[in-house]
């Protein structure tokens, strides 16, 4: 069997974009770590800033009204103030060159940037676990990686059957999936970027 037609046989979106992204998932996961982020403030403070950047870029699909209707309660969402309220904690300001942000106009192409930012709070376990070595948590530096109200998982499973729910045309749902892999090379070149 060609690798396109295992592709066809992966039923869902949800299914479609996790397949379609794990390498790229996993090349973001090993760079993150290896630059460090929790070996004290100065690194942290960089992947505050990468974190400011990508929440910065995805905030307006939030706001978008064909967005909200395909995933009722998207506006209650966003991590930017969390992430904003972070980099206060840590005594910086929330300025930044726009020329980094990411322009995002095909509303399907949004579906898959929206994918990679709520998924990003699943691994953020993780990552918020980390922050404690910093001493840092939901009150304090960490807010952005602390779980949903709801908590993660069910947060996520309502989410993913949002996701689910939808239905695409083909063209549609290659558009979001290319939206995802766009989503996860952005947060690897601005990681670059950052470090440079
Ligand atoms: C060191 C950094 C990271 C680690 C260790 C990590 C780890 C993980 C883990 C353990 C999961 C859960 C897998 C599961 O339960 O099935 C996950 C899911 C996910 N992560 Fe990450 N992650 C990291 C960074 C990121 C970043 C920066 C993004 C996006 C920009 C991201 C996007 C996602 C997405 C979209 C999913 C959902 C996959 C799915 O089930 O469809 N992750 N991550």
């Amino acid at each position: 069997m060609s690798t396109i037609e295992k592709d066809q046989k992966i039923e869902g979106l949800s299914k479609r974009l996790k397949y379609s992204t794990r390498v790229n998932h996993d090349g973001v996961d090993k760079m993150v770590m290896a630059s460090e982020p929790f070996l004290n403030n100065e690194n942290y403070t960089k992947f505050l800033r990468l974190q400011h950047i990508f929440h910065l870029s995805v905030a307006p699909l939030y706001q978008r009204k064909e967005l909200q209707a395909f995933f009722p309660g998207l506006d209650e969402l966003p991590r930017l103030s969390a992430v904003e309220s972070d980099l206060k904690d840590l005594g910086l300001d929330t300025n930044m060159d726009e020329a980094l942000l990411a322009k995002l106009t095909d509303l399907y192409q949004a579906i898959g940037w929206l994918y990679c930012s709520e998924g990003s709070n699943i691994g953020a376990a993780f990552l918020y676990k980390e922050t404690q070595k910093l001493n840092f948590d939901a009150e304090n530096g960490a807010r952005h990686l602390a779980a949903h109200p709801e908590g993660r998982a069910p947060h996520w499973r309502k989410f993913v059957a949002q996701l689910d729910a939808l239905s695409l045309t083909e063209e549609q749902e290659a558009r979001a999936v290319q939206g995802a892999i766009d989503a996860f090379a952005f947060y690897k070149k601005t990681l670059a970027q950052l470090a440079a």
